[in-house]
């Protein structure tokens, strides 16, 4: 394949964004990186990596399921996590990154995992693309007051390489609590790796947009997934559907009154 196009597919794949069909011999998915501040990292092996996690994490999932179980508010699972075993990326990233914003919000927003930035600050969502996921908000009023925001990993991947489908899955668990405690009314899914980990579903580019239903425990949260930031960082035309996802929100929002 030709170079320009295979960095392309490369880079939508990073994003989380689905790519054309790519010829038998070349792995379907290129570098594992999807939609954070990222840059596009080489190729580890020729195979995908497997779905399910494997036998090493397989009891990091069943420690986060123990640990979450004793935990009963946002404070002790902040504690929890910050303490807590996750393997790698733990041991690389200088602290755990919980939330900001307001906890008692309507909304709550979901990325992936912290990047540099948020890595030193302990804070979600503070570097170039956490900039303009706020600018995003603020377009229809939305702010710290009114929107409570988190990630399905709390700590930044060594390297700021993609989070493995294990280390995904090991961390569910957490949250999944996290969404337990807070019950918002609304959750935003913000990028491919978020809205795969939480829903199952794949596909950010069909489904941006697309409201669905977050089953969990008793709660049944209405979803909507939209672009990773850092993917509109470099391909601002596509800030138009953005836009129509945050006017689509505040219809729901309105709906809530
Ligand atoms: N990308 C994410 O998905 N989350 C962050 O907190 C920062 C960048």
């Amino acid at each position: 394949m030709e170079r320009s196009l295979e960095s392309l597919l490369a880079w939508w794949d990073v994003s989380g964004v689905d790519v054309p069909d790519i010829p038998q011999n070349t792995p379907r998915r290129l570098p594992t990186q999807t939609a954070t501040d990222k840059k596009p990292a080489a190729p580890k092996s020729s195979s995908p990596a497997p779905r399910k996690p494997e036998t090493p994490n397989a009891p990091k999932s069943a420690a986060a399921e123990a640990l979450v179980r004793k935990i009963e508010n946002l404070d002790q699972l902040r504690l929890a996590i910050s303490e807590f075993d996750a393997g790698e990326i733990s041991d690389h990233a200088r602290q755990s990154v919980f939330a900001r914003g307001n906890p008692k919000a309507d909304i709550m927003v979901i990325g992936e995992a912290p990047g540099r930035d948020e890595d030193i600050q302990g804070k979600p969502f503070v570097g170039k693309s956490g900039q303009l996921l706020d600018r995003i908000f603020a377009s229809i009023g939305l702010n710290e007051d009114t929107i409570y925001i988190t990630n399905v990993i709390n700590w930044r991947p060594p390297g700021n390489r993609n989070p493995t489908p294990e280390e995904i899955e090991a961390c569910l668990p957490l949250i999944h609590k996290h969404i337990e405690l807070v019950a918002p009314k609304i959750i935003v899914l913000v990028g491919g790796v978020s809205f795969s980990a939480l829903t199952g579903m794949t596909g950010i580019m069909k489904n941006r947009g697309q409201w669905t239903t977050l089953k969990l425990g008793d709660l049944e949260i209405p979803t909507l997934p939209i672009y990773h930031p850092a993917f509109l960082l470099r391909q601002p035309a596509l800030k138009k559907d953005s836009w129509l996802d945050m006017l689509s929100l505040r219809g729901q929002i309105e709906a809530l009154k």
